[in-house]
């Protein structure tokens, strides 16, 4: 069996697995940093660093949706940014690409059952095994977008007797037993985020995006009855979709459909699905 200190990040065989792709085709990695996303941030000015992809070790202020913080401890985890310069695409529909991308990654490469977890958790048997958080920003006039994945990959269970964590937490070695190879793992994520951005794309000219139709088959929250919490209210009702624009679509207890947007937004309660929506 390997052990983590085997397989630290390896740049070439990463840069030669995505030669010639726009994602992870230029590639950097950090043992410590602040965040990723910072430093591909810095690197937004330059359009020849579309598609960067920024990995560390370690993050000491790694950073969460809605202000979270996002623990980690060096070499357990993938820590990565992608810098996308000048693609047309919103951030919710971007949110949902990256969700599908990890979640067929860690599928293909360990053989679990990921679902995802609107917007950004990717849970394996209830729990989180990876986040994702993408920043919005106009640089020199051009829209860009950096999309940070962490993904929980060597931790065992010790890492986890945090009691802060929001949700039950897990790592591929805890579901599958086996140390991950990081650096192969994230080459599968570099494609497969790079095949589901093309794809994102393509479709937003058609009346159905594949990502949605990809999503609608890895949710966790489809057809559930789910309670949600926006703007300091909670709301109740059953999952009904997606909108790529305007976000969750639940149909409320009272009768009524409502959208909730992701940045105001939290899931505190998933139940049981109706009898129309199984999935
Ligand atoms: C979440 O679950 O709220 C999103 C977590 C995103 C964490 C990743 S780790 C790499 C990148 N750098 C950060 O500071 N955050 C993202």
């Amino acid at each position: 069996m390997k052990k983590i200190g085997d397989c630290p990040y390896l740049i070439d065989r990463i840069e030669a697995a995505r030669k010639g792709c726009v994602v992870g085709g230029k590639v950097v990695v950090f043992k410590s940093t602040g965040s990723t996303n910072d430093i591909a941030w810095a690197y937004a000015g330059n359009s020849a660093y579309h598609g960067l992809c920024v990995l560390a070790e370690q993050q000491t202020a790694g950073r969460g949706r809605r202000g979270r913080t996002w623990h980690s401890r060096p070499g357990e985890s993938i820590l990565c940014s992608v810098l996308l310069i000048d693609t047309p695409i919103e951030a919710e529909l971007l949110t949902l690409t990256a969700a599908v991308a990890t979640a067929e990654a860690v599928c293909s490469f360990c053989r679990v059952n990921a679902g995802i977890k609107w917007p950004n958790d990717i849970l394996v048997n209830g729990k989180k095994l990876a986040g994702i958080l993408v920043e919005k920003r106009t640089i020199g006039g051009r829209v860009c977008f950096v999309v940070g994945i962490g993904v929980n990959c060597n931790q065992t269970d010790q890492a986890f007797v945090d009691g802060r964590l929001r949700l039950p937490a897990t790592s591929l070695r805890i579901e599958t037993g086996a140390i991950v190879d990081r650096t192969a793992l994230t080459c599968t994520l570099m494609a497969a985020l790079e095949e589901w951005l093309d794809r994102a794309l393509a479709g937003m000219a058609c009346p159905a995006n594949p990502v949605i139709e990809r999503w609608a088959q890895l949710s966790t929250l489809l057809g559930r009855h789910i309670t949600v919490e926006c703007d300091n209210r909670t709301f109740s009702g059953f999952c009904r979709g997606i909108d790529p624009t305007d976000g969750l679509i639940v149909q409320l207890d009272a009768g009524a459909i409502r959208t909730f947007a992701a940045p105001y937004t939290s899931i505190v309660r998933t139940g049981q699905s109706n009898e129309i929506n199984q999935r």
